[in-house]
């Protein structure tokens, strides 16, 4: 049994996890150094057709920032070019962040309805 096998068997069973789980961020935590790119997946197995990413700030506000229905772009309420969100289906909303600043420091969360 090769350990990649084995891996893959771990995530699956992640993967089977109770039914508030069913929208997957990761990685859970990242630390960046300034100037660096950070990636965040998202990927959801409830069927929904729209996904958002929001921005919780140390003051504790809750904005969006996208919002993707079927890969489409709906909403984009970011200021910033730096934030390069990747929609490849309906089922998948990726986030970019290029050559990251202090002020980026947040929670990121991704949800779909
Ligand atoms: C979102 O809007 C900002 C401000 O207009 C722009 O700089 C950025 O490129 C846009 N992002 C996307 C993914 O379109």
């Amino acid at each position: 049994m090769s350990y990649r096998l084995l891996s893959c068997v771990a995530f699956c069973l992640l993967g089977v996890g109770p039914l508030e789980t069913a929208v997957f961020q990761t990685p859970k935590h990242r630390v960046a150094q300034v100037g660096s790119e950070v990636f965040f997946k998202c990927d959801q197995t409830l069927g929904h057709d729209t996904m958002y990413w929001y921005k919780q700030d140390s003051k504790q506000l809750l904005k969006v920032m996208f919002s993707y229905n079927n890969k489409q772009r709906i909403l984009n309420e970011t200021a910033s070019s730096r934030f390069l969100p990747q929609s490849s289906d309906k089922a998948h909303l990726n986030l970019r962040i290029k050559s990251v600043e202090p002020g980026d420091s947040a929670v990121y969360l991704c949800a779909s309805s």
